[in-house]
């Protein structure tokens, strides 16, 4: 019997015949010689990517999946007709816990009672499939660590990127690869309203609030506007696919809340276009140095010619670079009930299946995990957006100080027949650390002459 690599590189011990666990029950999906067997599913939470689940696992008839409980908060509210009658509606855990479901699949999102209820499910012998990215990146490692000791499984494959295939495509498709770069564009709420700014020539306000209408955005778009929602997921990604030991809290992130329409004129004028890109970089090692991270999740400035500048609207693209491989692709629909689904499903299906298929393997094959030092200060060219109220000198004030920082200017474009209280315009900077520019700009910020803060953008 051979049980499936977990994404974060703790495999359980593959030994046969099936195990028992601390509660005497069979482990995961039950042992047969004759054929397929069933495989019982429990969702917690029928929102919107559960009752997509329910829709896939009832309509497809030759999974050999059958859904068996259904939990929610007000169960009564949730009910629907078009579940078999054979599936139990239930607020309570318990009854999911005591049940014989296999696989307990939880989209119910938050970090409590969630983690609690995964530790019980994997305790009382059930495999797990998650979509919370949250809870993933602050609690992934030590939750795979409970499942390998009671011979379960968790997968979390739709809790990165939605229904593309990212966290498998890592793991599984490039692990022969030695990868040292991922960059992406991970939250479609920050790309659908910047896509928007883009092509409608509209303000970051109005964006937002058709997003908020579409319901591509939430109520409070805090956490994906700021990027918290996306740098859950580079860790994530940083975890899977650069074996790197990474919280979420030590990824900066910044919020793309100060991109206007004109940066997207002046963009276009370099050649690019700006995107919450997402990247985490391993630095080569360097004799008796810690290892080095570079990871940011930020607004930049990405080339036309770039797979990222093509991702519109909601969709979701991760692009990985290995040291055999050179670069591959993934892109598709981050989220959404349908796509979301799938990925839950087919982790499902793949917790399933490796415990019908008898194959040998070995821990020995997954590289060690490393905990690097993270910072954001990237080497790049740098993009800096002022707005002033125009006077004589204001060019020359602001080279000096770019000059006495060891910063050289590359370029300095103005649209014209802008007005003169609010002038935009912008400086581009050669290659330099990006904490070069934030040290002169904490001097420059305090220039009389300016509307608004500097907006700086790395060009990538
Ligand atoms: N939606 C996406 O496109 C997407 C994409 C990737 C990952 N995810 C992840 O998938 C998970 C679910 O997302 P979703 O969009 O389906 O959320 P949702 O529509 O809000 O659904 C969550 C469901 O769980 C129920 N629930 C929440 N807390 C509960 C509790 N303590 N006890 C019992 N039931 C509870 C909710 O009940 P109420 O109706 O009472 O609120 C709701 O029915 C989240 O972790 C999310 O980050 C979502």
């Amino acid at each position: 019997m051979r049980r499936r690599h977990s994404p974060f590189g703790d495999n359980r011990k593959m030994t046969a015949p099936p195990k028992r666990n601390a509660t005497g029950k069979s482990a995961a999906v039950k042992e047969k010689n004759d054929g397929p067997q069933t495989c019982n599913v429990a969702l917690l939470g029928f929102g919107t990517v559960g009752s997509s689940v329910a829709r896939i696992l009832c309509e497809r008839s030759n999974t050999h999946l059958r859904l068996t409980h259904v939990l929610n908060r007000n169960v009564a509210r949730k009910k629907v007709d078009w579940l078999p009658s054979s599936v139990l509606w239930t607020e309570s855990i318990d009854d999911v816990l005591s049940s014989n479901a296999d696989i307990v699949v939880e989209v119910m999102g938050g970090l409590q009672p969630t983690e609690d209820w995964i530790r019980r499910a994997l305790t009382s012998g059930k495999s797990v499939v998650t979509a919370n990215k949250q809870l993933i990146a602050r609690s992934g490692p030590e939750l795979i660590g409970l499942a390998r000791q009671m011979n379960q499984q968790i997968q979390f494959g739709a809790s990165v990127a939605g229904g593309v295939p990212v966290i498998s495509g890592l793991h599984d498709g490039l692990g022969g690869d030695e990868l040292f770069k991922i960059r992406g564009i991970l939250n479609g709420t920050c790309n659908y309203i910047l896509s928007q700014i883009e092509a409608n020539g509209i303000p970051f306000a109005t964006a937002l609030r058709e997003a908020q209408k579409l319901g591509f955005a939430e109520a409070d778009p805090t956490e994906d506007i700021d990027g918290l929602d996306a740098r859950a997921k580079l860790a994530i990604l940083a975890r899977v696919g650069l074996h790197c030991n990474v919280r979420p809290e030590s990824i900066v992130a910044r919020s793309i809340s100060a991109i206007d329409s004109i940066d997207f004129e002046y963009a276009n004028q370099l050649g690019c276009t700006i995107r919450q890109i997402s990247c985490a970089e391993l630095m080569p090692e360097s004799k008796g140095k810690a290892k080095q991270l570079f990871a940011a999740v930020q607004p930049a400035l990405v080339e036309l010619a770039s797979p990222l500048a093509r991702v519109e609207g909601s969709q979701n693209l991760v692009v990985a670079t290995g040291k055999y491989g050179g670069e591959t692709v993934f892109g598709g629909h981050g989220a959404g009930g349908h796509p979301t689904a799938v990925a839950v499903v087919s982790d499902i299906l793949a917790i399933a299946r490796s415990t019908t298929i008898t194959t040998t393997t070995s821990n020995a094959a997954q590289p060690a995990e490393t905990t690097p030092t993270v910072t954001a200060d990237f080497t790049a060219k740098h993009y800096l957006r002022f707005l002033v109220k125009d006077r004589p000198g204001i060019i020359a004030s602001l080279a000096t100080i770019l000059s006495q920082s060891g910063i050289n200017i590359d370029s300095v474009l103005q649209k014209p027949g802008c007005p003169k209280s609010h002038l935009p315009f912008l400086i581009t900077l050669e290659e330099c650390k990006a904490s070069l520019v934030e040290q002169a700009l904490q001097q420059i910020n305090s220039l009389d002459f300016l509307v608004q803060p500097c907006l700086h953008l790395p060009i990538l």
